[in-house]
């Protein structure tokens, strides 16, 4: 077997052909380009993580979900990281390659839509969402009917026998909220502990993704101002989005104690 190449195994090549800039001379497309190509191995490496802890969690195995959600959380933090690189971009500097990326936004990335979808913010109205192109709307449609991360975890307390069942309606929510007031009340032994633990990573990546948000959101103020965005909405939209909740239950507990 010939010995393993670093540029052949990592496809460095085809990675470092890939940054097509549309606007000559525009010196920061290069850096846009590249941000969102990096933004974009990042979900799919969340996604990949997330889709390992909830199999742990529907298996009963809570303590198989720690590593893959303290990954996700390093991730989360790269993420908000990243956006400083993008302000140092200046306004008049996106301006001058700006207009011809329109319609395409973020609002076309299917993986972030995936992430919100697989953790457990689902807004049926996206799923067929034009702005998306047919394998990302699949994608969607075939996460959709998969169980999401906080339904996995609700799916280990109940193999823990704790009564925290699945659905919507009123009884249900109270059980869960009332089986996540009586763990985070005593939770002094392993397997509680254990619970727990994940209860805050969860919070923890929920409240990451909504630093994410509010960031972003000011990172765009300050790039394009009152501007329309590229796709159409524009920062008044960034700003209805900061207080999506992945896990509003794990929120609501708090006022319960
Ligand atoms: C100069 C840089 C950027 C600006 C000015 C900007 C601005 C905006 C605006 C105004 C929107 C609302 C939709 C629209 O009107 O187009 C949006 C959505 C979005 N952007 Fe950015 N953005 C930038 C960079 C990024 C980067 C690097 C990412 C990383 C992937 C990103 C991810 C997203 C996502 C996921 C949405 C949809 C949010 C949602 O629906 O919850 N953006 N962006």
């Amino acid at each position: 077997m010939p010995d393993t190449e670093y540029g052949t195994y990592l496809r460095i090549d085809e990675l470092l052909h890939l940054q097509h800039p549309l606007t000559p001379d525009a010196h920061d497309e290069m850096l846009f380009v590249v941000i969102h190509q990096v933004y974009e191995l990042w979900f799919k490496l969340v996604l990949h993580e997330v889709d390992s802890a909830t199999e742990s969690l529907l298996a009963g195995r809570p303590q198989g979900a720690i590593a893959p959600l303290r990954r996700v959380l390093s991730i989360d933090e790269v993420l908000i990281a990243q956006l400083r690189v993008l302000e140092t971009m200046s306004p008049e500097g996106f301006l001058r390659f700006r207009d011809p990326l329109k319609p395409a936004s973020g609002l076309q990335s299917g993986q972030f839509r995936a992430i919100e979808f697989a953790c457990g913010w689902r807004d049926e109205s996206r799923i067929d969402d034009p702005m998306l192109t047919p394998r990302d709307r699949e994608e969607l449609h075939r996460r959709a009917l998969l169980p999401t991360l906080y339904e996995a975890f609700c799916a280990s307390l109940r193999a823990h026998g704790v009564d925290a069942p699945d659905g919507e309606g009123d009884d249900e929510r109270a059980r869960r909220l009332n089986a996540l007031r009586l763990l985070y009340g005593e939770h002094g032994d392993a397997e509680r502990g254990l619970l727990h633990l994940v209860c805050e990573l969860l919070l923890d990546h929920d409240e990451a993704i909504a630093r994410w948000r509010f960031h972003h959101t000011l990172m765009a103020a300050r790039e394009i101002g009152s501007r329309v965005g590229t796709g159409g909405l524009g920062v008044g939209y960034l700003r209805s989005t900061v207080d999506r909740r992945f896990f509003p239950e794990l929120w609501e507990v708090r006022t319960l104690l």
